[in-house]
């Protein structure tokens, strides 16, 4: 409905690509395009003290740079907002930002928690969850996408994994939603701290209930696994419920949200949808492509290294955007078509390499069980009013959407 004005590539040198403001104001499409054809690999100058970084655009490069475990680490952070600024607190401790032989250790732990047995339970519950949500937003008629739909579906897949009881996954919702984003443009950053620090101090707890427990659920996963004959500290244990947290629940939010406003502008996909005329498993990868929940992944030098014919030097920040890499016109045929039959669909949405998102079943299953609920509960949706854009620079999506569901 509103469409935000659109960055011109003459303005590429004067925008902040590290900056909230930039991904919830304004569109990016013709600076990537631009980027990609002429500057795949672009220094983005040091803006309001914040030091310069590497900006790769092409989805070859992103490959390149996502594979070469040998030069690029994810130690002193993997998005620009912590990179910038200092570093991440969780560096060395929580999974995704932790390398080397550790890294594959924890990740070792964390895959035992995503069992077949522990999926299927998912399946289920996310579908009753889907077709509950979608029935009240009908009687409802009038609803926000976002508040009504989206919010409650990867919470509750999250919560079901790392077996949060009932009466605290609201709690939860509220903190995740500000961890690393925000709704408004004035938000003081301590709010993502206080937020961080809540969910870190939750798992603390509930972590030290669970120690020596006989379940399966990722919390007592963690809590009782051994490496090598050791546990895992404390901090580690608190950093990786934390991950798992924040990894799992605001990016498969913000796919949702964004598959429903994609229907709504593409009209003629919402009918193949409704006409089984398209494969939801082929859908599910078109909205993940399009939707792109996390626009960037950051990463430091190691060593001196070239990419696309570019040296960059040990330390240099880098950036692989994504949001950039998913619509290169020299991978995907009409990359700006939303098209839910669209196959071959090697989008990054998921991110490739050593760090590939841990996450990725539960991520497809809830995109999928969110298409399969609207296809065959839900006549027509229509946009009712202005959608809001999170403030965020690696997060991406829209903390409200009104909408009219009609049976
Ligand atoms: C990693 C996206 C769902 C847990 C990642 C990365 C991306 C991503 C881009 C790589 C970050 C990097 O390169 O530095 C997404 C999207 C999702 C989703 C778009 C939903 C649509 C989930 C879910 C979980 C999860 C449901 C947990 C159950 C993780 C973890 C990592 C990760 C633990 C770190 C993996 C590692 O470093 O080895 N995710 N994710 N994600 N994701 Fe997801």
């Amino acid at each position: 409905m509103t469409k935000r004005p659109v960055v011109s590539p003459d303005e590429i040198d004067a925008i902040d690509l590290a900056s909230p403001h930039l991904h919830a104001e304004r569109e990016l499409d013709e600076v990537w395009r631009h980027l990609r054809a002429e500057k795949p690999v672009y220094w983005h100058t040091p803006r309001e003290n914040r030091p310069g970084f590497w900006v790769i655009s092409r989805h070859e490069d992103a490959n390149a740079v996502y594979k070469d475990k040998a030069h690029f680490t994810t130690e002193n952070g993997n998005a620009l907002a912590t990179l910038l600024t200092g570093g991440d607190s969780a560096s060395g401790t929580m999974l995704a930002v932790t390398d080397g032989v550790r890294h594959h250790q924890i990740r070792n732990v964390l895959s035992k928690g995503f069992s077949a047995r522990t999926l299927d339970h998912i399946a289920h519950s996310l579908q009753q969850t889907v077709d509950r949500l979608l029935l009240e937003a009908l009687d409802k008629g009038d609803c926000d996408a976002a508040a009504d739909v989206s919010a409650s579906v990867p919470l509750g897949a999250i919560c079901d994994l790392l077996e949060v009881p009932e009466a605290d996954r609201r709690f939860l919702l509220s903190q995740t939603a500000h961890a690393w984003s925000s709704d408004y443009a004035d938000a003081p950053p301590e709010d993502n701290w206080v937020a961080k620090n809540e969910i870190l101090l939750y798992f603390s707890k509930l972590a030290k209930e669970r120690r020596g427990s006989e379940g399966d659920d990722m919390v007592s996963l963690l809590a009782n696994c051994r490496i090598d004959g050791i546990p895992l500290n404390q901090v580690e244990l608190m950093a990786n419920c934390y991950g798992l947290m924040i990894g799992g629940d605001e990016t498969g939010r913000h796919a949702i949200t964004g598959a429903v406003l994609a229907l709504i502008e593409n009209p003629d996909q919402w009918r193949a949808l409704k006409n089984g005329d398209v494969d939801l498993k082929t859908a599910t990868e078109e909205v993940l492509r399009w939707t792109v929940p996390s626009l960037h992944g950051g990463r430091t030098a190691t060593g001196d290294v070239v990419v696309n014919g570019q040296e960059i030097k040990a330390g240099d920040v880098v950036s692989v955007w994504i949001s950039s890499a998913n619509r290169d016109e020299t991978v995907f045929d009409r990359p700006d078509e939303f098209d839910l039959s669209r196959t071959p669909n090697k989008h990054f949405t998921f991110a490739h390499g050593a760090h590939h998102c841990l996450g990725h079943h539960l991520g497809r299953m809830e995109v999928y069980a969110v298409l399969d609920g609207l296809r065959r509960l839900v006549g027509d949706l229509e946009q009712i009013g202005e959608e809001k854009w999170i403030y965020s620079s690696i997060l991406h999506g829209m903390s409200s959407l009104p909408v009219r569901f009609t049976a």
